[in-house]
């Protein structure tokens, strides 16, 4: 067949993988990821975070970030950053330095025009501001937001475009794909963000879903944000099951992925959809969620799985 993101490009669209440094060393895991018939685009699953970025103040480390771009350089590939401020993977002398507003701002904009300065001219997107809200829809407290206030999405999004003004410049979450609490905390957000003229480009929607419970809402919710003059992405998509897989478990992931893809399809400015990690072997979730997983397209031993199919055809429909 065609490969996915070849599939996605007729649309005008893009399909990409997430990755991580230490799988580059996996040769039969390479050939497929660094292949961009099926990848457009590539998201470093840690190496851009600010654990792995900024480890102590002012000590930045671009190693590991650069060799996903070089690779994805080198097979002709796109890239998305991921992330400039999160809550996690943060490390300790950020959440307990104590800094005062003033300082907390300048730290967060230094690491923000350090990163995007560093990869300017180089990356399609970032994400500027990761996971900002809680379920309930109200902020998440995190110290960004108890320290400078909900005005440090704000800042973060002004500072980004300051460093690099043609990369898009996005604000991603999860449990954001169907209506709800959530989705509507960050259309306002959102809403009022575009009335600030804040430069945001896009809502990044990460789709870590489940089996047989894909919300029946995503066209509609993603088409409201779209309204908003914002572009809107896939960021990492995976659907994982209650171990151990059955064929009916695969049948009905294969319809869910195919259901993810054709709400994208449907929603114009939806432009396109990243995977997080394309196959089992290295997938996160049994690592967060005991007894679950199976959550790619591909499985452990890097062959296509019924969802490859049923997302080939989606993105040919
Ligand atoms: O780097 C250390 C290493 O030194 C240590 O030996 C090892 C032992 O456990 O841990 C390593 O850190 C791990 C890190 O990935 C790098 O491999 C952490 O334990 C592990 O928790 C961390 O998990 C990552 C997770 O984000 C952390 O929140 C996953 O790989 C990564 O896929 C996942 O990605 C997130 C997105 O950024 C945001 N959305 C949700 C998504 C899934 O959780």
């Amino acid at each position: 067949s065609a490969g996915l993101n070849v599939l996605a490009e007729k649309s005008g669209r893009y399909f990409g993988s997430a990755t991580d440094n230490p799988e580059l060393t996996d040769t039969a895991y390479t050939a497929i990821l660094g292949d961009k018939n099926e990848f457009g685009i590539i998201t470093p699953g840690n190496s851009m975070k600010w654990d792995a970025t900024e480890p102590s103040r002012g000590t930045f480390t671009f190693t590991g970030g650069q060799q996903i771009v070089d690779f994805a350089n080198a097979n002709g590939q796109a890239i998305r950053g991921h992330n400039l401020v999160w809550h996690s993977q943060l490390p300790a002398w950020v959440t307990s330095g104590n800094f005062d507003k003033a300082t907390l701002t300048s730290i967060m904009q230094n690491h923000i025009t350090t990163l995007v300065t560093h990869w300017k001219g180089q990356l399609a997107q970032w994400d500027v501001v990761n996971e900002a809200f809680n379920d309930d829809g109200t902020f998440r407290q995190n110290v960004f937001y108890t320290t400078i206030g909900e005005d440090y999405i704000q800042i973060a999004f002004e500072t980004a475009r300051a460093a690099d003004p043609d990369v898009k410049l996005c604000i991603n979450d999860y449990n954001i794909e169907g209506s709800g609490a959530k989705a509507t905390a960050l259309y306002n957000l959102v809403s009022k963000l575009k009335a600030a003229n804040a430069p945001i480009d896009c809502i990044g929607i990460q789709g870590h879903l489940i089996v047989g419970e894909v919300p029946s809402t995503l066209q509609a919710n993603w088409a409201q944000f779209a309204s908003l003059g914002v572009d809107v992405a896939i960021t990492e998509l995976d659907i994982r099951m209650t171990l151990p897989e059955t064929d009916a478990l695969l049948q009905q992931q294969a319809k869910d992925y195919a259901t993810v893809v054709a709400a994208c399809m449907n929603v114009s400015r939806c432009i396109g959809i990243t995977i997080w990690d394309y196959t089992d072997k290295y997938s996160w979730v049994p690592q967060t969620f005991s007894g679950q997983g199976d959550a790619c397209p591909w499985d452990s031993n890097l062959q296509k799985k019924p969802a490859y199919a049923s997302i080939a055809s989606a993105l040919s429909a």
